[in-house]
């Protein structure tokens, strides 16, 4: 619709013989509050001064003036012009660009030339990859690809949780308990398992706890078998999440995790030093933030070792010099929010200027339906168990009502992955939710699996009627006319889901859309209408439907099979 109210814009302000600047008009336009007001209204009360008359006379006077062939019918209505769009020209306008050009409807070149970082999805290696990292994941993956539709070059990283105490406690526990074949056959099921134990045995007997930050310390120290045992511990943990990554479409430009910044540290607390910010409190360094409401920043440990803030100042530094982003955006759970205030604070206090280029992306908690997907690992529910189970659902309900469908285990894996990322992406990313597996996969609601089975369908009828032929666009039911209306709605739901970060604009309005078409599908007849031309346009408005529907669902990470 951008593009259509440009031109009205452009035709009004003619109208008025430039009098009015186009770029006010358009942003003066509305959407009525009912189909009888018109397609689009244009309040002419604050020209009133610019003209020196009535509204009511200037709404006289450019219906009078007004020629544009998007529009069919202008009513005067007070100091309102409502006008009633052709549907025709809306749908011959929406097939051009949804099935005959060669970009796709919605994408553009906008961010040209400007970079945007992504750090998301960044699990804390040897610790369970667990559902409270699925936020991250797909709202992080989803924002990479909506910036890519618009042109931006886009670096996703996975910033993983690579250095840390947890290592010390982990190769304490491999020592004691741990068998080598074991971890090579269970993978990181046995790491988490050793982990778990060693908080078992800990809470028995403190000296543990000892070893673990002696073994960390002399990880730090570059103790050779340590550093050995640590890297074959992250190869094993990334296996796992490539497994899920596989499975969400999901990759990643660099890995440059929280120990690739080892070195990169100590320069940047020099300079906050030199700065004058750092403090000593309590044997601890630290950034006073008081005066800008927030406690303290921790940049060092009283034994001098550094801090995750220190971690991510190391990093933004680095990404800006190695990247030079225009935006750097940081996914992550809404309890983090305070870290990221704080050392984004003391970046802007070192004179850092891209501090304000740095976004952070907060999500709410998940809860979930159950004690049938507990693990082993205790109340934590592992994302690949979450996964696996969607996946047997839906290849059980594929068996039921499809069975002769072909590469059914390929299909059950997009409909389940992708009937949990719907779900989690249907809702405002801040709200907290409660995860229910039944609804998600249900294929009747408003759901992932309904959604992908209306895509389905548009590929079946599309398979079945050919090439789609360009034609003059004929549309004679109201049906058509409405899901004409969703189709141009993409491209601005594109922009805002972009604006506000917010993917789950998108999944929303893959649900009008699906509810548009599918009111459509179930009223007018496709590949036998009679009319040749009333036909051509149907096939087209299909097609049309398919590509910006299949476009929607890959930029909010849910597959697309072409038959289900
Ligand atoms: N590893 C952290 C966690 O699991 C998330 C890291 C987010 N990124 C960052 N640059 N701090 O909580």
């Amino acid at each position: 619709m951008l593009e259509i109210k440009k031109q009205i814009a452009a035709a009004l302000s003619a109208a008025s013989n430039g009098a009015v600047e186009a770029c006010d008009i358009a942003a003066a336009l509305e959407y009525p509050p009912n189909p009888e007001m018109g397609d689009i209204a244009f309040p002419c009360f604050k020209l009133s001064r610019v003209l020196r008359k009535a509204p009511p006379a200037i709404a006289q006077e450019l219906a009078a003036a007004f020629s544009c062939e998007a529009v069919e019918k202008v009513d005067v209505a007070g100091g309102y012009l409502n006008l009633f769009l052709s549907k025709d020209y809306l749908a011959k306008y929406v097939i051009e660009k949804a099935v005959f050009a060669d970009k796709p409807y919605g994408s553009s070149n906008e961010g040209e030339g400007k970079t945007v970082v992504l750090d998301y999805s960044s699990p804390n290696v040897a610790k369970p990859f667990h559902i409270g990292h699925l936020g991250t994941t797909v709202i992080g993956h989803s924002l990479k690809k909506l910036h890519e539709f618009v042109g931006y070059h886009c670096i996703g990283i996975n910033h993983l949780g690579d250095w840390g105490t947890q290592f010390g406690k982990l190769i304490t526990a491999f020592r004691l308990w741990g068998d080598r074949e074991k971890i090579e056959r269970d993978e990181i099921d046995e790491l988490v398992a050793l982990y778990v134990k060693f908080h078992a045995e800990a809470e028995k007997d403190d000296s543990l706890n000892d070893k673990a930050r002696a073994e960390f310390k002399k990880l730090e120290d570059g103790d050779e078998e340590n550093l050995a045992l640590w890297k074959w511990f992250i190869e094993i943990s990334l296996r796992e999440y490539q497994k899920t990554y596989k499975q969400l479409g999901i990759t990643f430009d660099s890995y440059n995790g929280e120990a690739f910044y080892t070195d990169k540290m100590m320069p940047e607390v020099e300079k906050i030093r030199a700065a004058g910010l750092l403090k000593i409190d309590d044997g601890a360094s630290i950034v006073d933030l008081e005066e800008y409401g927030m406690p303290p920043c921790l940049i060092l440990k009283r034994d001098g070792s550094t801090l995750y803030p220190t971690r991510d100042i190391a990093a933004a530094v680095y990404r800006k010099n190695t990247y030079n982003f225009d935006k750097c955006i940081y996914v992550t759970s809404a309890g983090q929010s305070l870290h990221f205030a704080q050392w984004f604070k003391v970046m802007e206090l070192m004179g850092y200027d891209f501090a304000k280029d740095l976004v952070h992306v907060p999500y709410g908690t998940v809860s979930i339906d159950g004690a049938k997907l507990a693990t082993r690992t205790g109340n934590v529910v592992l994302l690949k168990d979450l996964f696996a189970t969607a996946i047997e659902k839906s290849l059980g309900i594929i068996e039921e009502k499809n069975p002769n469908l072909e590469n059914k285990e390929d299909v059950a894996q997009a409909v389940g992955v992708g009937a949990i990322v719907f779900h989690y992406l249907s809702g405002g990313r801040i709200k907290d939710i409660n995860f229910i597996m039944e609804d998600a996969l249900s294929f009747d609601g408003n759901t992932g699996p309904y959604a992908q089975y209306t895509y389905a369908r548009t590929c079946s009828i599309m398979n079945r009627a050919g090439a789609p032929k360009a034609a003059s666009a004929k549309i004679t039911t109201a049906e058509e006319g409405e899901l004409v209306k969703e189709l141009l709605r993409f491209p601005e739901k594109v922009k805002s889901a972009i604006a506000d970060y917010e993917p789950s604009t998108v999944t929303r309005y893959v649900l009008d859309l699906c509810a548009a078409f599918n009111r459509f599908y179930h009223e007018c007849q496709i590949l036998n209408c009679e009319d040749e031309e009333v036909k051509a346009t149907r096939i087209c408005l299909v097609n049309a439907t398919k590509n910006i529907l299949g476009n929607a669902l890959s930029l909010i990470c849910v597959g697309t099979p072409e038959k289900i």
